[in-house]
């Protein structure tokens, strides 16, 4: 059984429904678990993040979802906070070629979610980590979902407090399906020898 880990921040609740999203998406790929796990404010003390049995959990997952809401065109404090704490396995390269893919919701269509994506996507760089873009073209796909188009991750619009729309749901249930079906092809490749 592989599994992914769909890690998150959430105030009121947008990303927690977009990471259960994402986990709903990973469960319908057969051989594949998703495994939400909750960044919680009060695992931070002074600043540093202390939950060591998140981060060790993260440790044995073949993938990492990563989402947190845009706060003032980036990641939450919170969310910077576990960065920071998984900066100790940057060293020893222990999260080298898991994939890695991100989303984040705002209250606007254009509120700079894109610079939270692009603060995960260097974070996944940092860690050796492969970055997975959202394969659905924006403007063709006949459900209508990455109705933002932003393809380097999943970035959703809040609907209001708490609230997702559904389109960005569908988007994320997807981008839970994705993850996992790549986890299962690369573990088969990886499991190839090279001649
Ligand atoms: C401190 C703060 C900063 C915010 N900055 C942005 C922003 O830069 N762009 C944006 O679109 N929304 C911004 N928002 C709105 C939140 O991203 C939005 O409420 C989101 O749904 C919160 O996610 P959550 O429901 O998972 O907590 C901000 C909200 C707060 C409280």
């Amino acid at each position: 059984m592989k599994r992914i880990g769909v890690v998150y921040h959430s105030v009121s609740g947008c990303s927690k429904a977009l990471a259960e999203s994402v986990v709903e998406g990973v469960n319908t790929v057969e051989k594949c678990i998703g495994v939400a796990l909750e960044v919680q404010g009060e695992s931070i003390d002074q600043g540093r993040y202390k939950d060591q049995s998140l981060l060790v959990q993260l440790d044995q997952c073949e993938a990492i979802v990563m989402g947190s809401p845009t706060f003032m065109g980036t990641v939450s404090a919170q969310f910077k906070a576990f960065m920071d704490a998984a900066s100790e396995r940057y060293g020893d390269r222990c999260w080298l070629d898991k994939l890695a893919t991100g989303f984040t919701v705002g209250s606007n269509f254009s509120g700079d979610q894109l610079g939270t994506i692009r603060t995960l996507q260097v974070f996944a760089a940092q860690m050796g980590m492969l970055w997975v873009p959202l394969d659905i073209l924006p403007s063709q796909d006949s459900l209508g979902r990455n109705r933002g188009g932003c393809q380097s991750g999943l970035v959703a619009v809040a609907e209001r407090a708490g609230e997702i729309h559904e389109l960005d749901r569908l988007t994320a249930v997807h981008l839970g399906h994705r993850m996992a079906d790549l986890a299962l092809r690369i573990s088969d490749f990886r499991a190839t020898p090279f001649e």
